[in-house]
């Protein structure tokens, strides 16, 4: 690791780098050095962002000339859907940059969706993240981590995982084999999808008799003592990879914002890099407004709901009330709590950029809401009837895209983006326990979280093995 700089509120006076670091919290506001490996403020103990001199940086004018780096998409790096957007996340040189061929996503507009929502055809779109090369978003994520890790010159790269992540990890770590990926998972909290890669993408598996929040703290203090470089979205350079979700939407839509931007919350990670995205295109004049957020928890892991919606915690100007959020941790403990919901990728009761999630939802006047597995896994139906599988945790957008619509909240007319975080085959079990016409599978994996019915199941038809019956039962059925 990288030794501590003398730390001040300015950018680094010795550094030609137009990228730096610094403290989210506006009293500390602590600068280090774009090549400093750190997760949290030396001085205070807070997140960090990435920052750019944008005075210094090459930004274009206009959104709309990224068109043409599509045009050198010969360029590794202008092939990828996120350093295809490097200008606006410059804090690598180019020939350092790592890519797989992310980011080559889809936003399809998807009309019964917008049915099943409450909005009007055309203006309910899917952000299908589940298109990356590991299949989910943490892939825009990584690759920008992989860089930074490559700049520092480090050698192990470590996360926590629910599953994505580490699926990424070890896709990154086998491709490019800049990195050994060492990865530590709960035991029994990840779907077999993700364990799969993880596996056979050789990365050095741990996992831990506890949750994703305690392999979360694990890997903290083991990547310190061992100097292993951690990527998970407590990385703010993970987070500045996923701001490029947000210029392929706007991309996608001709440059126009949309009304509203929903996405699941776990470790949100995401919502906090498409807070900063928009504010920085706000601030660099490239979008005349910000769209709104919407934050949606599943019900088994609300941590993000009770804080700001029950009990009104805001970001405050960087002082956000930090005795209301202990005191809920606190109350997590007394009851042993622990976060329980179908959609695994989100089953997180500690989330790591909870403060970080509060600026987002204050830049873009977010709400949050939390949804059922039941919602989420009717909604699941929904999307994939489509043609368009995603995993449990994704479609709790929809859910709650829905949700908001019922309340009033989104309006019919309004242009909605749902993020599609993961792909439907990282989780089979959860999708074939919802079609299936073995109760006992259903129960065990739906009816324990209460989960009573499969209001949109596809059920295979049983026929005997006899050509009449057979095709009887095609003739009723199709
Ligand atoms: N959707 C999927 C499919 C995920 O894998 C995750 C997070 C999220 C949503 C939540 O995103 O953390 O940015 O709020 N998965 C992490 C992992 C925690 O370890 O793979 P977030």
């Amino acid at each position: 690791m990288a030794d501590t700089k003398p730390v001040g509120h300015k950018r680094p006076p010795h550094t030609t780098d137009v990228a730096y670091q610094q403290c989210i919290n506006p009293l500390c506001g602590a600068v280090l050095d774009v090549r400093q490996v750190r997760t949290a403020c030396d001085r205070c103990g807070d997140l960090l962002d990435v920052q750019y001199d944008w005075d210094r940086a090459s930004v274009p004018s206009r959104l709309a000339d990224f068109e043409r780096m599509w045009a050198e998409r010969r360029a590794p790096m202008r092939f990828s859907g996120v350093w295809r957007f490097h200008e606006l996340l410059p804090f690598a040189p180019p020939d350092q940059v790592v890519t797989v061929g992310e980011g080559q996503t889809l936003l399809q507009q998807a009309d019964a969706v917008a049915q099943y929502v409450g909005v009007r055809a055309g203006r309910l779109y899917l952000q299908y993240e589940g298109m990356n090369p590991s299949g989910s978003f943490k892939d825009n994520g990584m690759c920008a981590a992989f860089t930074h890790a490559r700049m520092t010159g480090a050698s192990r790269a470590a996360c926590a995982s629910t599953g994505n992540t580490s699926a990424s990890l070890a896709m990154y770590s086998a491709v490019t084999r800049l990195m050994k990926a060492v990865i530590f998972i709960g035991s029994g909290k990840i779907a077999y999808g993700k364990l799969s890669q993880a596996l056979e993408f050789g990365a050095l598996t741990v996992q831990i008799a506890g949750d994703f929040d305690d392999a979360m703290v694990r890997v903290r203090e083991v990547s310190k003592d061992l100097g292993i470089y951690l990527v998970n979205s407590i990385n703010p350079f993970r987070l500045e990879g996923q701001k490029t979700i947000m210029f392929r939407v706007l991309e996608a839509l001709g440059w126009e914002v949309p009304d509203w931007i929903v996405v699941p919350g776990g470790n949100l990670g995401n919502s906090s890099a498409f807070g900063k995205a928009f504010s920085e295109l706000h601030a660099l004049g490239l979008i005349d407004r910000i769209p709104r957020l919407a934050v949606i928890n599943a019900a088994g892991a609300d941590t993000l709901y009770q804080l700001v919606e029950r009990r009104g915690v805001r970001w405050n100007d960087g002082c956000p009330d930090m005795q209301a959020i202990g005191d809920y941790y606190r109350e997590l403990d007394a009851r042993s709590a622990k976060a329980d919901t179908i959609a695994s990728a989100i089953e997180i009761n500690r989330p790591v950029n909870l403060k970080k999630c509060l600026r987002a939802l204050e830049v873009c006047q977010g709400v949050v809401r939390r949804v059922s597995d039941q919602e989420i896994l009717d909604a699941k139906a929904q999307v994939g009837a489509g043609g368009i599988g995603c995993e449990p945790a994704s479609a709790a957008s929809v859910a709650g895209a829905k949700l908001l619509r019922e309340e009033g909240i989104i309006e019919p007319g309004d242009r909605v983006v749902c993020i599609l975080t993961g792909h439907q085959l990282k989780d089979p079990t959860a999708t074939v326990a919802y079609h299936t016409t073995d109760q006992d599978l259903f129960n065990e994996v739906l009816g324990s979280r209460g989960v009573r019915r499969a209001s949109f199941a596809n059920r295979a038809v049983a026929v005997p093995n006899d050509l009449e019956a057979i095709i009887r039962a095609i003739q009723l059925y199709s």
